[in-house]
């Protein structure tokens, strides 16, 4: 296998990217590139398990390849593609469920959550569960394993399925000899998490976003929604407690930070004002990726393009270690 270690990830095309995702996820993830060779793809086959609607999974899948263009990824350097372009991982799926105890995948968050909520219904413990939910950590082991990762960067929330990944490897090396790459999470709870504008952490469940590359009309009336304290214009304010001072210190330089927080503490400064400088901030700040983000939508060939590339790459990395997995459990010819 290759020497430089490989770092993977996987985006599941959900909702529209907002700038927590920005600043915790996509930035720290890109950061990998510089010392890994580095994989991102987008996991349109997770995202059925969940979304019904043919025209909005196709939609949100451009989206977020735009996205992380416009993040500044770049196809070239790193391996860009989509799941359902790599048909090696399917077959791999299989070799993999094989090494699965369905009792590990019984306690699954996700599958447990919802057997908890039908029986908090009354319902059959299984309504409305369908198998892609239930396999959905052993299609993202094979995501994972079929590459040789060694780290794979994610949220918090994903922890238990990189644990369920690590299983599925040590029980299928233990039954063939080290075969697989055991994979370290990389947990996205060291990097900062950004707060919302109602002060809980930045996230899409709160529907307390910022979102990223919409119209500057658009972005100025989520800031100026931020919340505050009632304190009028000439009371002294604590930037300390103000959430709206906190997503101004991460735009602003020291220098302006430091004056602001004087301006809070003197008085005569209104909250309508903080918001105004903040939005300009952070318009500069999303402005040239907004730019990117949408010339890309108006491009899909384009997209299509750069993901087919990253396709071919992937696939060249895939091949030998699916073949590997094969030979090692029999399948020869
Ligand atoms: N489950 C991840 C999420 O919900 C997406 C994902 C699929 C993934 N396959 C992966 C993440 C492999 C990391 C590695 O966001």
């Amino acid at each position: 296998m290759n020497q430089t270690k490989i770092s993977l990830t996987g985006i599941k095309p959900s909702g529209t990217p907002h700038i927590g995702n920005l600043m915790g996820a996509i930035q720290p993830a890109l950061e990998l590139a510089r010392q890994y060779k580095a994989l991102y793809f987008i996991a349109d086959y997770h995202a059925l398990t969940t979304v019904r609607e043919s025209k909005a999974l196709n939609a949100q899948v451009y989206e977020v390849a735009a996205t992380w263009l416009a993040a500044g990824l770049d196809p070239e350097e790193v391996v860009f593609y989509r799941q359902s372009d790599i048909p090696e991982v399917f077959e791999f799926t299989w070799i993999l469920a094989c090494f699965a105890a369905k009792g590990l995948l019984n306690r699954a968050h996700a599958y447990k959550d919802a057997v908890a909520k039908n029986e908090a219904a009354q319902r059959d413990p299984d309504f409305g569960i369908n198998m892609g939910l239930f396999n959905y950590p052993v299609l993202m082991a094979a995501d994972i394993l079929l590459y040789g990762a060694h780290l794979v960067p994610v949220g918090q929330d994903q922890k238990q399925q990189l644990e369920i990944a690590r299983d599925i490897a040590e029980a299928f090396n233990h039954q063939y000899g080290e075969t697989l790459v055991l994979p370290e999470p990389m947990i996205s709870e060291s990097v900062k998490t950004i707060p919302g504008i109602d002060g809980r952490k930045m996230s899409k469940s709160y529907d307390n976003v910022l979102p990223l590359f919409v119209p500057a009309k658009e972005l100025r009336k989520r800031v100026m929604q931020i919340v505050t304290d009632s304190k009028g214009v000439e009371e002294p304010k604590d930037p300390a407690t103000c959430n709206l001072f906190q997503l101004f210190k991460i735009f602003a330089s020291k220098a302006r930070q430091e004056e602001m927080a004087q301006a809070y503490q003197k008085g005569g400064l209104g909250y309508g004002a903080v918001k105004q400088e903040l939005f300009e901030l952070v318009d500069a700040f999303v402005a040239p990726g907004r730019e990117v983000y949408q010339s890309y939508l108006q491009d899909t060939q384009k997209l299509d393009r750069i993901l087919a590339q990253g396709a071919q790459k992937a696939r060249d990395i895939a091949r030998p270690n699916l073949a590997a997995a094969r030979k090692a459990v029999g399948i020869t010819r």
